[in-house]
């Protein structure tokens, strides 16, 4: 299938991830002189957040001139065990020369709509700087990694939730009924700005739901992940067993 990579296992997909990762910042720091990396949140990026950490790879980034920020955060404070900031922070932001103020975490611990509102002024005042042509203000993260929940979720774009109609706002805050929780999230239409976006996929769990979402002909056609559609470059990094159902017929 087009624009998906599949790997023969998670270590390799861990890798091909993170070499990724190191490929969309060069044009960007080339440029623009800045390269603006959306993080996701969950587990499977992970193993990516710790090889880049390492030297071999987090050698190969101007950390200097990286700017990360966040596809999504729960409203938890971040040194709580389940932050999505707190994830990247241990395994990564810790580890590489990054200026704190390259950081652009979404403030959890806060009320979820006065968070939502700060962090989007922080994405308007970033891309203010600069405008596209025209000086229309446009979401132009570099790349934006994204998961994939077994429910087609991705980000905290959840099944049945407003923030999946949201055409203009950039971020949303979300009481997710599933969850029983608010989370913080960018929009579709956030997303769909950006020059790359990267979907990591990883393990015999996420096999259904990748086919669903991949071949709509198998009937899914409302699914979250499905609204991820960018101006830009969409990839699907897979490993072999996520990508188990892909082929099959029925
Ligand atoms: C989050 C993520 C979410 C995640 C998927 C997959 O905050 O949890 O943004 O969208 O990517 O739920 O999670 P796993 O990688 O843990 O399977």
């Amino acid at each position: 299938m087009k624009n998906v990579e599949i790997f023969r296992d998670k270590s390799c997909l861990m890798r091909g991830a993170a070499e990724a990762f190191i490929d969309a910042a060069g044009e960007p720091l080339r440029s623009r002189g800045r390269f603006s990396a959306v993080l996701s949140g969950g587990e499977t990026p992970r193993g990516v957040y710790e090889l880049l950490a390492a030297e071999a790879f987090s050698e190969k980034i101007d950390w200097s001139r990286t700017h990360v920020f966040w596809g999504d955060e729960r409203c938890i404070p971040p040194g709580h065990r389940d932050s999505n900031y707190g994830m990247a922070a241990k395994t990564l932001l810790s580890h590489v020369p990054i200026p704190e103020g390259n950081v652009h975490r979404i403030a959890g611990e806060e009320n979820p709509e006065e968070a939502a509102h700060d962090y989007q002024e922080t994405l308007h005042r970033f891309f203010a700087e600069s405008p596209e042509r025209g000086g229309e203000l446009r979401a132009r993260f570099d790349l934006v990694l994204l998961g994939l929940g077994v429910d087609g979720h991705t980000a905290s774009l959840f099944p049945g939730t407003g923030a999946l109609a949201e055409k203009t706002r950039w971020v949303a805050a979300q009481y997710v009924n599933a969850l029983n929780a608010w989370r913080i999230t960018l929009t579709a239409a956030a997303i769909n700005d950006a020059r790359r976006v990267l979907f990591i996929v990883s393990g015999k769990a996420k096999a259904e739901i990748l086919r669903r979402v991949l071949q709509p002909e198998s009937g899914a056609k409302d699914l979250p992940a499905q609204l991820i559609r960018p101006a830009g470059l969409l990839r699907w990094l897979v490993d072999e067993d996520a990508a188990s159902l892909l082929f099959s017929r029925e």
